[in-house]
């Protein structure tokens, strides 16, 4: 089984991030043959700062290598090492109706959001199939807002393979987990980087206090019986802790006495106790970015081979 999926390079990684993804990924290292990558071209249709982009892309690989990401198992690599996927777009456009792109909630919601609106924003959806389908992907763990782009990817494939009457494109499955579906920011909105309620993964101890301190929350006082089911700490503790902790912590809310500073700082803790085994990795690659570049090429050679090996059966499919 084919496990894949992809990030973007588009700004600090965030908690969400991590439960929606990363975190999938590294633990699926031993389920079944994994495949994931930094998406640079998608990062594009934000990012149009030389400098930016390439600290993105660097950033993104060093905490994935931090975080438990083994290369030697898995194949690591970042999207636009390896052409072919651009390709492949290029045919999948030809066989997605105008129809299936204009109905993308993404696309909508970016629009909104103020991110312009130009044909890469509308066809990152052709591209995102190009990348599942270019590898064969049979699983593809995200988060909740990706789901309709794995079915878009399906009709894609579809669509292609019932033209040309072939089986060449596997059709991928989204996998989402319901806890970590969609992470909450700090004001109970999904968190996301473009919404400002992030908190970030490696921050530094300030910025993480600061951000975990500004969670939203009821006004219930010190003496107040508080409500753990509607609470955004305890949702976010939820990611944390054990089902034993979480049983501590309800009763905490149930008892007078304590407020919600006194539950954020159990968070801020449980976070740090939880990224604290990275870090000293995460340095060492940050000082270290040759070493990172040559893990990075690895994983593109790995790579490319499957997608060289595959467009030789497309084209041939096509007539190119
Ligand atoms: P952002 O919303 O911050 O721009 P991205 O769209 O770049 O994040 O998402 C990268 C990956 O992380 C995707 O797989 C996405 O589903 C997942 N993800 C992002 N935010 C969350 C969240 N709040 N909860 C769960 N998963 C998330
Ligand atoms: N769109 C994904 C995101 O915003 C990134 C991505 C690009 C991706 N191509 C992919 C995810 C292929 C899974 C499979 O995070």
């Amino acid at each position: 089984m084919r496990i894949f999926s992809g990030i973007q390079s588009s700004g600090t990684l965030h908690i969400g991030n991590y439960f929606g993804m990363i975190k999938k990924m590294v633990d699926s290292q031993d389920e079944g043959e994994l495949f994931t990558f930094i998406a640079s071209y998608h990062a594009l249709t934000t990012v149009k700062d030389k400098e930016v982009l390439e600290k993105n892309i660097f950033d993104a690989a060093v905490n994935f290598l931090a975080l438990g990401m083994d290369p030697e198992k898995s194949t690591f690599w970042v999207q636009s090492d390896v052409k072919e996927v651009l390709e492949l777009y290029w045919i999948l456009s030809n066989h997605t109706s105008m129809g299936l792109l204009e109905r993308a909630h993404s696309y909508k919601d970016k629009v909104a959001k103020g991110i312009m609106a130009n044909h890469g924003l509308f066809s990152y959806p052709v591209l995102m199939a190009a990348d599942i389908l270019l590898y064969d992907a049979n699983v593809v763990p995200v988060g909740k807002d990706q789901i309709q782009h794995i079915e878009m990817t399906r009709d894609i494939a579809n669509s292609f393979n019932n033209h040309y009457k072939t089986e060449a494109f596997i059709l991928p499955e989204a996998r989402v987990d319901e806890v970590v579906a969609t992470v909450p920011g700090t004001d109970g909105a999904k968190m996301s980087k473009s919404y400002g309620n992030t908190i970030d993964m490696f921050a530094s101890k300030k910025t993480l206090k600061k951000q975990v301190m500004s969670i939203v929350t009821d006004s219930k006082e010190l003496d107040e019986v508080k409500d753990y089911t509607t609470c955004n700490i305890y949702k976010l503790c939820e990611l944390f802790m054990n089902e034993e902790e979480l049983k501590e912590l309800q009763q905490r809310y149930a008892t007078p006495g304590e407020g919600y500073g006194h539950f954020k700082l159990t968070l801020l803790d449980k976070i740090n106790e939880h990224f604290e085994p990275f870090i000293k990795r995460r340095e060492e690659l940050l000082n270290n970015p040759k070493e990172v570049k040559e893990i990075l090429a690895f994983g593109a050679n790995k790579a490319r081979k499957i997608a060289s090996a595959k467009m030789e059966i497309i084209r041939d499919i096509v007539g190119l």
